[in-house]
């Protein structure tokens, strides 16, 4: 699997130091429901809470939309991922998943007027888009 491009950044300082990263991956429900699977979104730990993760997001965010890419989902702090960028754990509540996963911690983000199906195993996607 190869993470897409058009969804995955890198944050560099004016030094050219690599400040952060995130990438996105073709993923999908019961392998016939496209999702774009984010993570991991990381800053390196003496930059973190500065702005460089909501930078890296938006540009994401704006890309997938720009582009209407599949719904987002992740594993990650709904205080943050909720709270900024409108992820949800409701829409997972009842996926499987294949390991272990803090519910509250599996989160979408579905376009307004689409939907996601309740239930379905999240695992790989028969194709990749070519995004
Ligand atoms: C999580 C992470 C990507 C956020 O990026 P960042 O650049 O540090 O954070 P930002 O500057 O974008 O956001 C800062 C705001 O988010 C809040 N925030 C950051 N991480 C948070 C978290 N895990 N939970 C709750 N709030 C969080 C901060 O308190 C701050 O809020 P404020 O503006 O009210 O002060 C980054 O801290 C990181 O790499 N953490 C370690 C790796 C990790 O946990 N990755 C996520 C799982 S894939």
């Amino acid at each position: 699997m190869t993470a897409l491009p058009a969804l995955s950044f890198a944050a560099f300082d004016e030094t050219e130091r690599l400040i952060g990263s995130l990438q996105c991956w073709p993923v999908a429900l019961d392998f016939q429901t496209p999702l774009v699977l984010v993570g991991p979104v990381a800053v390196v730990p003496d930059l973190q809470r500065g702005g460089v993760g909501r930078i890296m997001m938006t540009r994401m965010i704006e890309a997938a939309e720009s582009t209407r890419a599949d719904p987002l989902v992740l594993i990650g702090d709904p205080e943050y991922y909720g709270r900024f960028f409108g992820f949800e754990a409701h829409w997972t509540k009842d996926w499987s998943v294949p390991g272990p996963v803090e519910r509250r911690r599996l989160l979408a983000r579905v376009p307004e007027g689409l939907t996601l199906p309740a239930t379905g195993h999240l695992g790989p996607r028969l194709h990749n888009p070519g995004l």
